[in-house]
């Protein structure tokens, strides 16, 4: 699923740092379309013996859950969805796309909800999931010929894989304080805003504001002293270099192309942070603030000069 700030591009790079060896839980609390969980669960030999995911985004959570526990219901549901849109004309479409848009979700069972979600992100404009102050999501129609909007070999593979997963709605914490040495965690949350003008982009009503990014590097220190591995993404602003290499993490950079932005110009190559608990081979670890320099002694004051004799002034005329 494409999904803001989604790291399938950045895949590569992020496993090669990964900690060696397996762990006994792989924890993904900013879980969004869970680009990593989903390439881990899909390795030949299985790194992970259970796994905790997480998020805010109450539509994406029903999702998962109803993949989870059953994915032929939501199946049979997209087949509905798919077969009706394709069927229709640009007007009868967009209609369509802004009624199922305007749907109210909370009384609808997880596998209603989550084909609603998939059906949105497959029909939107540029497949992205944003919401507004209220929490409902207000990305306009999308003009695609023939979307996929059902894929169902990647829905039974994510059923799959979501058998060893606990899924939940839950703030990064909850999931966080569970874990144990052994365990390894990745976060990925929304980025700090690259400039005073740049969009936030809203995954859920409530904002990650500064004092939640301060939050998770707290978390990240306590998880760290509990021997925990944790691999955290954030956008590579001065900020964010002072607040984790403050903390003493092994702080690397690495470029990622953004695709999602509605203005083409502001999609070129963006540096990321990657900040690690442990050693990559890839980071450093940050250097320890530089000691200040001793003052240099003050010089001692050049003896004034004698005044030199007032220019003698011609006489006028
Ligand atoms: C950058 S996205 C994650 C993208 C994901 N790694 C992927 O590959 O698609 C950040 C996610 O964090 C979720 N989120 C925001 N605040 C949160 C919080 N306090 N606790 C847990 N999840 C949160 C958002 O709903 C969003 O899905």
């Amino acid at each position: 699923m494409k999904w803001a700030g989604g790291k399938s591009r950045l895949l590569d790079r992020l496993m090669k740092r990964l900690p060696a060896g397996r762990f006994a839980t792989y924890a993904e609390p900013f879980c969004g379309g869970g680009a990593m969980f989903f390439a881990l669960a899909a390795e030949p030999v299985r790194r992970f013996e259970r796994a905790l995911l997480a998020d805010k985004n109450a539509e994406l959570v029903a999702l998962y859950q109803a993949i989870k526990l059953d994915v032929e219901p939501l199946i049979d549901r997209l087949q509905g969805y798919q077969d009706d849109y394709l069927r229709l004309g640009d007007d009868e479409r967009r209609k369509r796309f802004y009624t199922v848009r305007a749907l109210t979700t909370e009384q609808m069972s997880p596998v209603d909800r989550g084909a609603r979600l998939l059906f949105l992100n497959k029909t939107c404009f540029n497949g992205l999931w944003r919401v507004n102050a209220k929490g409902h999501f207000n990305v306009p129609f999308g003009k695609y010929a023939s979307p996929r909007i059902l894929d169902i070999e990647v829905l039974r593979a994510a059923h799959e894989a979501l058998s060893v997963a606990d899924i939940r709605l839950a703030d990064f914490s909850e999931v966080t304080r569970e874990l144990r040495r052994g365990d390894f965690v990745y976060f990925d949350p929304p980025y700090v805003p690259v400039s005073k003008t740049a969009n936030f982009t809203a995954y859920a009503s409530a904002r990650f504001g500064p004092a939640e990014q301060d939050r998770l590097a707290t978390e990240l220190a306590v998880l760290r002293k509990r021997g925990v591995s944790a691999m955290l993404s954030n956008a590579s602003t001065a900020e964010m270099r002072t607040l984790y290499e403050g903390h003493g993490f092994f702080v690397d950079t690495i470029l990622a192309a953004r695709a999602i932005n509605s203005d083409p110009s502001k999609r070129g190559d963006v540096s990321e942070l990657v900040v690690t608990t442990y050693e990559t081979g890839e980071a450093r670890p940050a250097k320890p603030a530089k000691p200040a320099k001793p003052a240099k002694p003050a010089k001692p004051a050049k003896p004034a000069k004698p005044a030199k004799k007032p220019a003698r002034r011609r006489a006028a005329g």
